[in-house]
């Protein structure tokens, strides 16, 4: 029997992933979401008759809000909701994402009990914590898409600084979606060759920053929404990863339960991914200044699953849009200034 990906959200991210994934022959695909009704089936219809011209015979179907035909699915990409706009921070997205995810979860899942969900709308790490909750699903099958964009324009820009292949790359990127990612040179190399070895720490510090304000720099070029080639690319390797059951070692949002010395949140790490979704956790050992910069970084998830919590005294599986958004707004607020007071670092 054929495979099934549904993307909820046929947006920019879910539409291009959508069209990459049916060409790679692995599965049908389910589109559901759309600003307009009709776009999601438009978009499906306009990408099915491609199919001979690119050989594959996955089927694409899409809807605006049907779920029935998302019933059996193996992965669901959730990238509904709303994109960046310049100026924007992720974490300005936090509450109608939030919603969104919410109630997209609790619709699909009872139809696809057994999916591996891949979360991609921002704030990404607390959108899984949204997700995990909202389905019950363990641990290992819902998995954010970040540390594997986040890396591959970290080995781009190396790459370019080198003029050497990409393929020669290897980068490793740990921690949250945000401008508090930890990029680790010291784990990344350049034809097995440690980039150290080849980069003085001037020119890394700046290929760092780049990589973390990576989204940012497109957002501010594109004027309306944000990057989607590369994360819909990141998403499909994702996926065939899964498909496939490589066992391919990425770095992805995994919900930590003491790994790297951090329980109950969704980080950044290095996972295998299997036909089982996150098959381990892998761990490595990092300097007392990496292990700061890591816990800097899940601080500032914490942080927002906090104010997702402490908005309306619930849970996030409260019903979504239950919380009045204006005084929530001011809370955000309220507990980013007493954060930053602190000297914490919150992803802008
Ligand atoms: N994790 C990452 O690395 C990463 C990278 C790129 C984008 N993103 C995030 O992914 C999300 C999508 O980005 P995009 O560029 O595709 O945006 P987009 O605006 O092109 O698409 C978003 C889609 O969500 C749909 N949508 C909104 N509310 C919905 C609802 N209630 N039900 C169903 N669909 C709904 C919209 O109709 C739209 O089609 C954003 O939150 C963005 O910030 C994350």
């Amino acid at each position: 029997m054929r495979k099934k990906i549904t993307f909820l959200g046929s947006g920019n991210v879910g539409s291009t992933a959508a069209m990459r994934l049916a060409e790679l022959d692995l599965a049908d695909i389910v589109l559901v979401g759309g600003v307009h009704e009709g776009m999601s089936a438009g978009k499906a219809l306009d990408m099915d008759e491609a199919s001979p011209l690119e050989k594959h015979h996955s089927r694409i179907s899409g809807y605006t809000n049907r779920y029935t035909d998302t019933e059996g699915s193996d992965i669901i990409v959730i990238s509904a909701g709303v994109a960046r706009r310049p100026g924007m921070s992720r974490d300005d997205l936090l509450f109608t994402n939030r919603d969104i995810v919410h109630s997209l979860v609790k619709k699909v899942v009872p139809g696809s009990p057994d999916a591996i969900l891949i979360l991609v709308t921002n704030p990404l790490d607390a959108m899984c914590h949204v997700a995990l909750e909202a389905s019950g699903f363990p641990r290992n099958r819902v998995i954010g898409m970040a540390g594997v964009l986040d890396s591959a324009r970290f080995a781009t820009f190396i790459s370019r600084e080198l003029n050497v292949s990409v393929e020669n790359v290897c980068a490793f990127v740990l921690g949250g979606h945000g401008d508090t990612m930890v990029p680790l040179p010291r784990y990344t190399c350049v034809a097995g060759i440690p980039v150290t070895e080849l980069l003085g720490q001037e020119r890394l510090d700046a290929i760092m920053e780049r990589t973390r304000n990576g989204g940012s720099e497109i957002v501010s070029l594109l004027k309306v929404g944000s990057a989607y080639y590369a994360p819909a690319c990141a998403v499909k390797e994702m996926c065939e990863a899964i498909l496939k059951d490589k066992k391919k070692i990425m770095p992805c949002s995994a919900y930590l339960t003491g790994e790297y010395g951090i329980r109950d949140l969704f980080v950044g790490v290095p996972v295998k991914l299997g036909s089982d979704g996150i098959e381990d956790i892998i761990e490595v050992s990092l300097t007392g200044e990496e292990h700061e910069a890591l816990e800097r970084s899940a601080e500032s998830v914490r942080t927002l699953v906090r104010i997702i919590r402490g908005m309306d005294g619930k849970k996030p599986d409260s019903p979504a849009g239950s919380g009045p958004r204006p005084r929530a707004q001011t809370r955000v607020k309220r507990i980013r200034d007493e954060v930053i007071g602190q000297g914490t670092c919150i992803p802008k």
